[in-house]
């Protein structure tokens, strides 16, 4: 995915994602196309229920669609195997999601060496990696506290720290700053500014103007369709 391809990084074509729960069904995405090229830096926004955090996951290769394709790289995720989708989803995308999703028993240090395991990292390398991106996001004092002995912040953080792990190409950020006071937000989006300067791709959700407008385009859902650019 680093490579230069002429491929966009990023092409969805009418995808929809239809969840049942029980006998209701949800209509989550209605027809989404969109291209997002390699460095762009997007903010993803819309009212709670549009389908943003559901885009995401099908986007980061979590889940798959009812219907459409999405492909990364000109390669339709659809058509990948399990084998070739988990390489993906730990090399190539970092995931911060809107729950966080950290291992509450494991320290911050241990979660955000989790990624790097997977991918072979080796030991030593792991450890210092981990400190630096925990330093990075400002939790140096914290990096032996299990997830659970954290605050929301705090663990928004380990999530962001951990995401970046294994230095992915492409970072998907569910609402990154819901839970940090407005410094530490502020660091948070420094510290994407920064990752968008090295030529990144972020996609970013969030409901605040202030965190879009860092983003260089900003796409708005409503009702699992896309509403403006
Ligand atoms: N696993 C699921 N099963 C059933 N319905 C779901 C599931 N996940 C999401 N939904 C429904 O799909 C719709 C879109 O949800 P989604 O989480 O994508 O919204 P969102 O835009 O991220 O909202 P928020 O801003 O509140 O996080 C909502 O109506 C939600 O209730
Ligand atoms: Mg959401």
């Amino acid at each position: 995915m680093r490579e230069a391809s002429s491929y966009p990084l990023i092409r969805t074509d009418q995808l929809t994602k239809c969840y049942r729960a029980g006998r209701a069904e949800v209509h989550a995405l209605r027809g989404v196309t969109l291209t997002i090229e390699r460095g762009e830096y997007v903010a993803l926004m819309g009212p709670s229920g549009s389908g943003k955090s559901t885009l995401m996951h099908l986007i980061g290769c979590l889940d798959s669609p009812t219907s459409g394709t999405c492909e990364i790289n000109g390669q339709d995720i659809a058509r990948l195997n399990d084998v070739e989708l988990a390489r993906l989803r730990n090399r190539e995308i970092g995931f911060v999601f809107q729950t966080f999703n950290l291992l509450p028993r494991l320290s911050a240090l241990a979660n955000v060496q989790l990624p790097m395991i997977y991918a072979g990292t080796r030991p030593r390398e792991r450890t210092r990696r981990a400190r630096e991106l925990l330093t990075l996001v400002g939790l140096e004092d914290r990096m032996t506290h299990k997830s659970n002995e954290l605050s929301g912040g705090e663990m928004q953080r380990v999530a962001v720290a951990r995401a970046l792990a294994n230095q992915p190409a492409l970072l998907l950020a569910d609402e990154p700053t819901g839970n940090l006071d407005t410094r530490t937000g502020q660091e948070m989006m420094a510290l994407f500014d920064h990752l968008a300067e090295q030529g990144n791709t972020i996609i970013v959700v969030t409901h605040d103007a202030g965190v879009a407008g860092h983003a260089r385009r900003i796409i708005r859902l409503r009702d699992g369709m896309v509403e403006a650019e």
